[in-house]
């Protein structure tokens, strides 16, 4: 694991928007693994600035809520299709979301397991972090090898997310259809984003804390190639920052991202 600090979040999305640029140009057909999330709405904004095209690339998201169908304005598809689908030339048949109206969820679960196998894989899997340490909907005592499977969201989750329920925490659904930890360790790269101190608690949890399945986001820890970018203050926990600054100064992959 490698942990990139940004001075602010700003610069923290910059770096993951190229990151991912650069990757959509190197292999233009690339898997790439979608999160949702307010994190994720500057990022999207970004990456569809750039001239950059995503005709060829194609998209699995983490998530989806159960029981909110694919128009519902609060549902993930609905979020993807406003905040990138639409903003780039992307192939919509290309782009895949959990479907969590599906009258069968096993099946359904089962099934986008094996869309990501026929695709060839997830080449960058991109995440966010819930206050709960979850990542997808992952939430606590998600078993580390779990696969795409129905869960339950914890009563912390569903309030940080009221506010995109107009704030009412009733409105947000009490499941979710969500691609398993072991589903995303599988990605042949992964990077996390976070930004804000809302999140430095629970960065500090999955960084340097022990690989639990109380902190889904621990078990990067054993991935071979995770990048977690933070801002300053989602990285006011950590203990380990000389070191992790002293990376990004002296680390060649990092020569072109100094300034
Ligand atoms: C939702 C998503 C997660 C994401 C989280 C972060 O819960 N299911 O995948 O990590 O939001 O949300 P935010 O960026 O709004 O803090």
């Amino acid at each position: 694991m490698e942990i990139i600090i940004r001075p602010d979040a700003a610069a923290a999305v910059d770096l993951v928007s190229s990151l991912l640029a650069q990757r959509i140009r190197r292999q233009p057909d690339a898997v790439l693994g979608l999160a949702t999330g307010r994190t994720m709405e500057k990022l999207y904004q970004s990456l569809s600035r750039q001239a950059l095209s995503f005709r060829q690339c194609r998209t699995f998201n983490l998530d989806e809520y159960i029981g909110l169908p694919a128009d519902d304005p609060q549902s993930y598809r609905h979020y993807m299709q406003e905040h990138l689908f639409s903003r780039t030339d992307i192939d919509t048949r290309n782009t895949h979301v959990p479907d969590g109206s599906a009258s069968d969820l096993k099946q359904a679960a089962t099934q986008y397991e094996h869309a990501i196998q026929a695709a060839g894989g997830i080449d960058v899997q991109l995440l966010g972090i819930g206050e709960a340490g979850h990542i997808g909907f992952n939430e606590p005592l998600s078993a580390i090898m779990s696969r795409t499977r129905d869960k339950c969201l914890t009563p912390t989750t569903r309030r940080q997310n009221a506010s995109m329920f107009g704030g009412d925490v009733e409105r947000v659904p009490r499941r979710a259809l969500t691609m398993g930890v072991g589903t995303i360790l599988e990605a042949r790269e992964i990077i996390l984003l976070a930004t804000g101190s809302a999140k430095a608690a629970i960065i500090a949890q999955a960084v340097e804390g022990p690989i639990t399945s109380m902190v889904s986001a621990s078990a990067l820890q054993l991935h071979p190639n995770c990048k977690v970018i933070v801002d300053d203050e989602a990285a006011s926990g950590l203990q380990g920052r000389e070191y992790y600054d002293f990376i990004f100064d002296n680390e060649p992959e990092w020569a072109e991202f100094r300034s």
